[in-house]
């Protein structure tokens, strides 16, 4: 009994002795860093939602064992509310010694390898082998009072492929034209656009029905955004300020979110289920196609309303625009459901000027398997707008049309199944996604020769050139 009072005084003078070491001693200067909430509720808790390799999401375990408690999500919604976010980060400030060296926070040292400083033993498994990890970091930025990210490094230029039958998007650099990170946790990848900063890619999800905001510098799926219904294409306006994202399931929608909030802000109603959606080259238009209802639907991007719509005598595929020298939209190019080459609509007068069919290519034997009522899905401009490039899975090649007289120019066998197209700025080099080879063909624009035959995952079709801040 005496033994076990004792043991209880010991107890509180070493409480005592802790409290007033943290209230008077040299704890109280560090402790005057703050650590923030809002960089938590953003930065920091979408690593406690993101998949890596071979671990367990954090979300999995914290709503139940141990003491740092993660709030579950409610019934359906992708990311936390104002309250859960505030009790996840009373949470998580108990496993945090603020302004203090990393290695002295339970936090950090524990989803930390051990060879990299972390302590031996997490339940949860070690989650990042350093300490140069950029998720790591964010953890780490927070806890030493960060109310921003830190600047990027250096951004520059990749290509994207989308694996339409993978769980993952290839992130392809220019420069090397080798793979340099994988973008995984979206199945059935479909469109890819970028945000102008390079700070995030937008991935549309057709297995979750959301549009996934992946963070540039960590590769990691930081926000999903509901979207009304299954979506197909995405496409940013030129400031970055909203995502169009074409719904594929009738009545037929087109979904705008606002990048600011990351919300979305409207469902714009379509003739038709829509498959694709661009934003003209001048940001004043977003553009989508119904296959289904053969329409193309025209939307002012200032009022987010339909100002026109056309209605063809077949499927709308892909479409691209070339400009007016002012930069307004001169032309749609548009692919059609069964026909093999592109038709050519005037944008201010709607009337459709010219309809070109790709001829056979000699000595190539023609693929009519698997062509999904789209023998010809790939449609891209070149960013000098002098060449129209258009891929044909009948006869796997590329064709290349001068602009604006629509003269075939050459061609360049690109794979079986080539489907969508993408070129670096400055024009040198065209992306073509061969679906029927898990790899992206590198064309040199000026010799119409492959370069490169990029591997990548299963089945790639959507291909996208974006700005992507590096750590
Ligand atoms: C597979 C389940 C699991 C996953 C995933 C997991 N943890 Fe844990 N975590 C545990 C368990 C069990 C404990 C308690 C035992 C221990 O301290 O290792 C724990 C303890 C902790 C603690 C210390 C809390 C205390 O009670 O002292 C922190 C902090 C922590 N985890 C953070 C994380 C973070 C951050 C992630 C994601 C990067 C993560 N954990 C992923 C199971 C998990």
């Amino acid at each position: 009994m005496a033994t076990r009072k004792v043991c209880q005084y010991l107890w509180l003078v070493l409480l005592a002795s802790l409290l007033s070491t943290s209230l008077s001693g040299p704890l109280q200067a560090q402790s005057a860093v703050e650590p923030d909430f809002e960089f938590f509720r953003n930065e920091v808790q979408p690593i406690f939602l993101a998949k890596r390799e071979g671990n367990v999401r954090c979300i999995q375990c914290h709503t139940r064992s141990s003491a740092f408690r993660l709030q579950p999500l409610s019934d359906g919604a992708l990311f936390w509310n104002e309250e859960q976010s505030r009790m996840n980060f009373e949470s998580a400030r108990a496993f945090i010694r603020p302004g203090e060296h990393p290695l002295q926070s339970r936090f950090l040292t524990h989803p930390l390898d051990a060879s990299a400083g972390g302590d031996a033993f997490h339940g949860g498994g070690k989650h990042f082998l350093n300490q140069s990890d950029p998720e790591w970091r964010i953890m780490a930025d927070w806890v030493a009072g960060a109310t921003s990210r830190r600047p990027p490094r250096e951004t520059v230029v990749r290509i994207i492929q989308t694996n339409a039958a993978g769980d993952d998007s290839s992130v392809i650099d220019p420069d090397t034209n080798q793979v340099v990170g994988v973008i995984g946790d979206i199945e059935i990848p479909h469109g890819v656009s970028g945000s102008p900063d390079g700070s995030v890619v937008y991935i549309s999800n057709e297995a979750m029905h959301t549009l996934d905001v992946v963070d540039s510098r960590t590769l990691r799926v930081k926000r999903r955004i509901p979207l009304t219904d299954r979506p197909n294409n995405v496409a940013t306006t030129p400031d970055g300020s909203k995502v169009y994202v074409a719904i594929m399931e009738a009545p037929g929608a087109i979904d705008v979110i606002d990048t600011a909030s990351m919300a979305r802000i409207k469902s714009v109603p379509t003739v038709g289920a829509i498959h694709n959606v661009y934003v003209t080259p001048d940001g004043r238009y977003a553009v989508g196609g119904s296959i289904q209802r053969s329409t193309i639907n025209v939307i002012d991007t200032r009022t987010d309303e339909i100002v026109w719509t056309k209605e063809m005598d077949a499927g709308i595929r892909p479409m691209i625009f070339d400009t007016h020298p002012d930069g307004s939209t001169r032309n749609i190019y548009v692919q059609l459901s069964n026909f093999h080459g592109f038709a050519v609509i005037d944008f201010n007068t709607r009337e459709e000027i010219a309809r070109i069919e790709h001829p056979p290519v000699e000595g190539e034997e023609a693929h009519l398997d698997g062509l999904q009522a789209a023998p010809a899905h790939g449609l891209g401009v070149s960013p000098d707008g002098r060449t129209l490039w258009s891929t044909s899975k009948v006869y796997s090649h590329a064709y290349v049309h001068s602009l604006p007289d629509l003269k075939e120019v050459g061609r360049v066998f690109v794979g079986q199944h080539p489907e969508w197209i993408a070129f670096t700025p400055d024009g040198r080099y065209a992306y073509i996604g061969a679906a029927g080879d898990n790899a992206t063909y590198v064309v040199d624009t000026a010799s119409l020769t492959v370069v490169a035959k990029v591997p990548v995952g299963q089945t790639p079709k959507r291909v996208g050139t974006v700005m992507m801040q590096l750590d």
